[in-house]
């Protein structure tokens, strides 16, 4: 209903969009994924973290910038990128506070008190590397190119947020929990350090699959095509770890509730990385590209997949930093069926619509006709959306309830003595 806010700017679809994207990316997995770091890597070393006071730095500057991206974003300040809209200053706000977190995990590392690097280290080394990188070429407050260029660069940097931080930490990440929620090793490491390399080796020219519908050279659109299919090798070296580590472990699903939201996370993995190469070939991406799906495809990767694990791991790390049980497990219960009822709705919703889309552009039929069509999904939709945001709600209130509240220590009930008559 674009007219519902007609004459109130800030509340334009495009404003909110793109403070949506940039919370959801910076706001929300980002911050998440480095306070689950900072618990998972000092965990791993068996070591404390580095420096704290560098922790707390990081997450202030993190969170000023946050409220600075608010005034602007919503305000229509923008460098025009996709995922990179964010103005000079809170850009390089973003990189201190990239800098500093790297550092400080490189320096945990440096000063383990175990030999072996496990896995998890491997993938949060290689995102600490790869995304201040990637983040400088995708701003154009450090790489402004015209015309073509600009969408070639955009999409190397919106690409690789995704591939190279938002899938390493991720993956990571599962790797550390799997294990310690199931209490079964992991299956392989071998298969793990394949994974690892074989992400290394694929994502980085995969960016341009975003593209192909745009006139940019043919032999970039072939590179991107051909290595968004072999994407498909380091994806399966992933799951199968996680699914052979599963054996016999099924069942827990039903009692632990992190275990429940990590396995979720890994099925939408799944579907993730088998939609992602099909979508990618020419034709395929022809006939969906400029529709709903394409969204449904973003929300299962970022929604599905990397918000489930990074809810697993909050769910698995608060009550081990603050020594506080959870408030409520029928909360997370329900915090867990509403954002899974609520994605899958969300998901459906929009896989149909951008069918019924793609059909009405390739038959020809005037948008103002096809847009009617498309009515009852985007009711389902606002739904999903009031059902995931809900779950969200219970979320912060069961974290608010297991930080604030008392907790009660039941002192042991004495034995009624027995009276001999
Ligand atoms: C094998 C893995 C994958 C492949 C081959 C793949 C392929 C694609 C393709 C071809 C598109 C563009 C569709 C279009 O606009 O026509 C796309 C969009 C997208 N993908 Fe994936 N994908 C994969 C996995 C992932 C993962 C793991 C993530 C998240 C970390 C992700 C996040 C996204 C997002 C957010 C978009 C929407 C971008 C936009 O705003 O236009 N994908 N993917």
């Amino acid at each position: 209903m674009p007219d519902l806010v007609h004459n109130v700017p800030q509340l334009a679809m495009p404003h909110l969009r793109m403070f949506h994207v940039n919370a959801v990316a910076i706001g929300w997995l980002s911050m998440g994924y480095v306070g689950a770091m900072f618990h998972m890597v000092p965990t791993l070393c068996k070591t404390k973290l580095w420096s704290e006071s560098l922790g707390n730095f990081t997450m202030w500057a993190w969170n000023v910038m946050m409220v600075g991206a608010f005034c602007t974003l919503i305000n229509g300040n923008t460098e025009g990128r996709e995922y990179a809209e964010l103005g000079a200053v809170l850009d390089v706000i973003v990189m201190i506070g990239l800098i500093a977190v790297a550092w400080n995990l490189y320096m945990t590392i440096v000063n383990r008190r175990v030999k072996k690097l496990y896995v998890s280290l491997w993938y949060f080394l290689g995102s600490l590397f790869w995304f201040p990188l990637v983040y400088i070429i995708g701003q154009r407050t450090f790489v402004a190119l015209p015309g073509l260029n600009d969408a070639i660069i955009g999409w190397f940097y919106g690409h690789n947020i995704l591939g190279m931080w938002f899938t390493t930490v991720g993956v990571g990440m599962m790797y550390f929990l799997l294990p310690r929620l199931t209490g079964a090793p992991l299956y392989s490491h071998g298969l793990s350090m394949l994974g690892f390399w074989g992400i290394a080796l694929f994502y980085a020219p995969t960016g341009t699959h975003h593209i192909t519908q745009s006139p940019v050279p043919e032999w970039l659109k072939a590179i991107a095509i051909i290595s968004s299919i072999f994407l498909l090798v380091p994806v399966f070296t992933v799951l199968t770890n996680f699914f052979m580590t599963m054996k016999g472990k099924w069942g827990m699903v039903v009692t632990d509730l992190p275990l429940r939201f990590a396995v979720t996370s890994s099925m939408f993995y799944l579907v993730t990385c088998v939609q992602g190469p099909f979508q990618a070939t020419r034709w395929i991406n022809w006939y969906l590209h400029f529709t709903q799906w394409v969204v449904g495809h973003a929300h299962l990767a970022l929604l599905g997949t990397f918000s489930f694990i990074l809810t697993s791991a909050f769910y698995y790390c608060m009550p081990r930093l603050t020594g506080r049980p959870w408030h409520s497990q029928g909360l997370i219960r329900a915090h867990y069926w509403l954002k899974f009822l609520g994605f899958l709705l969300m998901m459906t919703s929009l896989t149909i619509a951008g069918l019924v889309q793609s059909a009405g552009w390739h038959h020809g039929v005037p948008v103002d006709q096809w847009v009617i069509e498309l009515v009852p999904y985007w009711f389902f939709r606002a739904i999903s959306g009031i059902m995931i945001v809900t779950g969200q709600f219970i979320f912060a209130y069961n974290v608010y309830k297991s930080l604030y509240t008392p907790v009660v220590v039941v002192a042991p009930v004495a034995k009624p003595r027995e009276v001999k008559v």
